[in-house]
Parts: C-alpha cells; structure tokens; sequence
C-alpha cells in the first residue's frame, strides 16, 4: 500500500496548502479548497528523475534555433481558422473553454467531420456522453465521415494506447474534467488530474506531432478546476461565449503562441449545428428599430475585426431607494462612469434615474472605445430624442468629459461606411484624419456635451 498524505487545493487558482482554508488566501474565493490524496514519493524517487548527464539539455546559440513554426493545417471553415491565426498547427495543443451547454461538443464534432474529411484520420474522445449520443447527434448535424472515430474512454492510459494504434493526426478529448490518471487518488476534475492529464496530452502532441483540443468546463464564477489551471500548458486558448437565450457564439481567442490574440470568430447555433456569421455586422444590426430613442451604434474593434453593433439604454425614473444600474454585454464600471460624467459634466439628472444598457446579439463589449455610444444611448433614451439612423458613434470618454482618441479608426470607418453609414462622430483629434471612405462623413466632437449635441439634439448634422 503506498503511502498517502492529504492536501488542500483551491479549484479556483491552484493554491495548495497542508491545511484547508475556508477562503482561498491567494485568491480570496470562498470554499473553493478541495482535499485531495496524494502519495508520499518513495525515497530516492526524485533523484531517479533527475537527468543523466548524457541526457541533460544543452543551451544553443538564438541563431542556431530553426524558427519554423510547424505545418499549418488549414480548416476550410472561415471563422474557425481566423481565430487560430490561420489554421491548427501541427503539433500544438488547444484548449476550449466555455460554460456547459453553449455548443463546445457541437462545435468540435462539425470541425473534425470537417477535418476528416479535408486534412486526414480525427479521434474524438468522449468522456461525457455514449457513442449513441454522439451519433444521434452527428446525425442531427447529416454527419458521417470514414476517418473520424468515436472512442468514449475517461482512462488516459487507454485513451493514449488507442492514439498509439490509430495515429490520429487530430486529437479531441471532450472533456478534460472528466480525464483521469491510475497515478493520482484524487478524482477526475481535481487540480492535479486536470493539471496531470494536460501535460501528459501536451507531451504527446509535442513528441508525435499530433494538434490535440481539450475541450475544458468553466461555470460562470470560472471557479472550476480546469481552464484556468490548464492555459499555461497549452499553446492556445479559446473561449467559446454566448448568452444561452441568444443564437449568437463567439469564438475568441485569449492565448495564442501562434498568432494574434482577441481575435473573434461569430457563430450562431441553430437546429443544424453551428452555421458561421460571416458579415456579423449586418447580423447584429439586423433587428434594428430605427428612429427609437435609447439606441445608439458603436463600432468596436474584437482583435482586428471591426465589429458594428447597438448599444441600447432605457433611463426610468426610480420608484424607491437608490437608482439602479443594470449591465447587460458591458462593464458595471463602465456604465458607472459613464453614468457619473453624463450627470456632473453634462447636468443630466440620472441620480434619479434607473439606467439600464443592453448591447444587442449576447455581444460582451469590454472596449473603452464604445463608452461614447454608450453615453449617447443613455442620453437619448432620457430626453426621449432618437439618433439618426445613419450615424455611427466612436470615443472614449474621460472623466472630465473630454473625448478620448482610440486606435484603429480607419478600420472602424471602413466597416461603417460597408454598413451604409453616411456619418460617423468620433473624438477631435490633432492628426488630420486620413483613408475617410468615400461618401462618409466623420464628425469630431472635443467634448461629450459636442457630442451630444451632434447626436441627440441634432447640432450642424
Ligand atoms: P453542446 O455542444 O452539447 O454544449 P457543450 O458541449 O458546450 O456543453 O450543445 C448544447 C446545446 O446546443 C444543447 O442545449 C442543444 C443545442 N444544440 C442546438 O441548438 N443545435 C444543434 O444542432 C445541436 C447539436 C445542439
Ligand atoms: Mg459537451
């Protein structure tokens, strides 16, 4: 019987101590510390591990080093492949994350039929549901390829026994939460599997040159064991986020040791699986009421995707207490900020005000830039004036009320003037503007009072 000693691990951030906490001391999360077993290393083990002489690593010259990234194996699926910085590179390892239920599974079942199909054999490895599921549900997506397998195993050490004899050149194991090791006590989804089974997966992507996907679980809290844990090890991480009651998907890319970050592809979940939104622009704006007052249009930037979408505020007189401020696809700080400006620099009254923003499309827009949409929104919504259903609305607004320049601007009016809009109001700048499409207007605006102005009241328009 090995021996065994006890250790607490925090779900959240990794944290271990001897002793359990019922707050975490490193992240401040509460009861998030786990116990688990592990066995007590036989003496003498470390030393065994430790490299031969003959074995250890040798430093080399920077210019020695071949630079090459390995093959790109391209996915003929747009949107999937922009967020991969151009297609899976051979050898690397994936994770993605997202909440139970937004689509992980029907996603990466329609990519590797697609894979099978275009680039070569595809092991999807399921730990959460039978064969049968999948099947009925690779039928529901008119699936069926010859090249992609079913195995549904949790066992790591069979999982990469079957890899040895199948030699995939694409690995997906759904998920890394249910994936354990006979090495370790604790249970699958603990810190050290996950931790313990993403390295032995990383190890054998690097040594057979096979692209693995680890499909990994976060709750909204992001407070399980597994993605965050995970994202050192991989080479790139994804997330796939979305408002369950909306069709839209957003793939984002949060880590990528190949390419550009924050990079977005759009989906959206349908009866058939997941269709690519390739004009989300158009998607986002395609419900639009114009000429109603509270709806505003911003162009915000998702890695180098310029991406219009409507930003809608609804201020309502408070009936008791303190107003309230309600959020939906922006940042509470933000719309705080906001709400503090548009009352002592512009005097709007909203301290007696509920104030609610919604960005339409289950969109989660983070970017300073957009806070100027925001505010018009909010301002129009309380003097019940609409904006024009032609202006686009840039900047970012400063404390004292001053407009913020932002960056990619030509970009931004690029995509507007694709949109049809014939004016854009963006914060006066001391460069002169160049590349203005043609047939686009841009109005600058010094200050959020200018801007308002220009929007709501409808000021040298
Ligand atoms: P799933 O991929 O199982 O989510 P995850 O792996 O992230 O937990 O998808 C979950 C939801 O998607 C489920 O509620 C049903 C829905 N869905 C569709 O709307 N259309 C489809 O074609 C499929 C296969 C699923
Ligand atoms: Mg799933």
């Amino acid at each position: 019987m090995p021996k065994t000693r006890s250790k607490f691990v925090c779900q959240n951030c990794g944290y271990t101590a001897a002793k359990g906490f019922g707050r975490c001391p490193n992240c401040g999360q509460f009861n998030t510390m786990v116990e688990e077993v592990v066995e007590v290393a036989k003496a003498g083990a470390g030393a065994a591990r430790r490299p031969s002489a003959a074995m250890r690593s040798v430093p080399q010259r920077l210019s020695d080093v071949s630079g090459e990234v390995g093959d790109r194996l391209p996915v003929p699926v747009e949107e999937f492949n922009r967020v991969l910085g151009g297609g899976i590179v051979q050898g690397s390892i994936i994770l993605l994350g997202g909440e139970p239920g937004v689509g992980k599974s029907t996603l990466l079942t329609q990519i590797s039929a697609i894979l099978a199909q275009t680039i070569g054999r595809v092991l999807y490895v399921s730990g959460e549901e039978s064969a049968w599921q999948i099947k009925m549900r690779a039928d529901r997506l008119s699936i069926q390829s010859d090249e992609l397998y079913l195995l549904t195993e949790t066992n790591l050490t069979t999982i990469l026994e079957h890899v040895q004899e199948l030699k995939p050149t694409i690995l997906i194991v759904d998920s890394i939460q249910t994936t354990y090791t006979d090495e370790h006590e604790s249970s699958p989804g603990s810190v050290t599997q996950v931790r313990e089974c993403g390295s032995r997966l990383q190890h054998l992507a690097k040594s057979s040159g096979i692209s693995v996907f680890l499909v990994g679980h976060v709750t909204k809290e992001g407070n399980i064991a597994g993605p965050k844990v995970l994202e050192h090890i991989v080479d790139t991480v994804l997330y796939l986020e979305g408002d369950p009651f909306q069709a839209f998907r957003l793939l984002r890319s949060v880590k990528n040791r190949f390419g550009a970050t924050n990079e977005v592809g759009v989906f959206e979940m349908t009866s058939d699986g997941m269709t690519e939104v390739l004009n989300p622009s158009e998607a986002f704006l395609a419900e639009r009421v114009v000429n109603a007052p509270g709806s505003a249009i911003a162009v915000t930037m998702e890695g180098t995707r310029p991406l219009l979408v409507e930003m809608q505020a609804l201020t309502s007189p408070t009936s008791f207490g303190n107003p309230r401020r309600t959020p939906n696809g922006v940042d509470m700080n933000r719309l705080l900020l906001v709400s503090a400006v548009l009352s002592k620099r512009v005097g709007l009254k909203l301290h007696e005000q509920d104030v609610f923003v919604n960005v339409i499309g289950g969109l989660k827009v983070t970017e300073p830039a957009s806070d100027l949409a925001m505010a018009v929104a909010m301002a129009s919504s309380y003097m019940d004036k609409p904006i024009p259903a032609d202006l686009a609305i840039v900047g970012e607004v400063g404390l004292s009320g001053e407009l913020r320049a932002v960056g990619q601007l030509s970009a931004r009016l690029k995509e507007a003037a694709k949109l049809g809009f014939k004016r854009v109001l963006v914060p006066k700048s001391r460069r002169k503007l160049e590349d203005i499409p043609a047939g686009l207007k841009v109005i600058e605006a010094r200050s959020l009072a200018d801007a308002l102005a220009v929007a709501v009241k409808g000021d040298a328009s």
